[in-house]
């Protein structure tokens, strides 16, 4: 990631197109550089200047909310994952901070061989007394998600491990901390929502 001007800041992936090698930020010629084959990437839009890539770098969207920097894929930008083998070779994905980006992870898994039927669960605040869980599958998830008004911070968890949750869902046996009052109590039943 590197900061272009006082607003705004520009992140691309680090690995080369061509053979994976880590490029080099270069401030003097506003290039990325790999050493490995000498390739060259201009620093604005990450498109190949020399060298054998012919791709460009992978854009990473970037947003600031107060003290942290999240960096998204951007859709329709060149992929950094190699989504066959995510598709198919791993039990379990997680995926941090996720929700803005959830139809494309979604769709990108069913176009990589992943069924419509493996289960997902979206949890927000998870461990917090407000935490909230959401469970489809990856063919109505992110439906799901959009008539619950599901939104951010939130975890997803993509993979039979979810099935589980019926027999492990242990915060919500939890009892609430006690708060002494007179005011009448509030059940910890009507608080969870998940
Ligand atoms: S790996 Fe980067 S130029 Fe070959």
């Amino acid at each position: 990631m590197i900061r272009a001007s006082a607003e705004r800041l520009l992140a691309y992936s680090q690995k080369c197109t061509h053979f994976s090698c880590p490029v080099l930020y270069q401030a003097a010629e506003q290039q990325f550089y790999c050493p490995c084959h000498a390739g060259r990437f201009a620093v604005e839009d990450g498109r190949p200047l020399s060298g054998p890539p012919k791709r460009p770098l992978p854009r990473i969207e970037v947003k600031i909310t107060g003290d942290d920097i999240t960096g998204y894929e951007e859709n329709g930008s060149e992929t950094m994952h190699d989504w066959a083998k995510l598709a198919t070779a791993v039990d379990t994905l997680v995926v941090l901070m996720g929700l803005k980006t959830l139809p494309h992870v979604v769709s990108q898994l069913l176009r990589h061989g992943c069924s419509s039927e493996t289960p997902v669960a979206l949890i927000r605040w998870g461990t917090r007394s407000e935490q909230e869980t959401l469970t489809g599958t990856l063919s109505d998830i992110v439906q799901k998600a959009k008539e619950r008004k599901f939104s951010s911070p939130a975890v997803t968890i993509i993979g039979d491990v979810v099935t589980l949750r019926d027999r492990l869902h242990w915060f919500d046996e939890i009892p609430l901390p006690q708060v002494l009052s007179d005011e009448p109590r509030v059940s910890s039943e009507s608080l969870r929502l998940a």
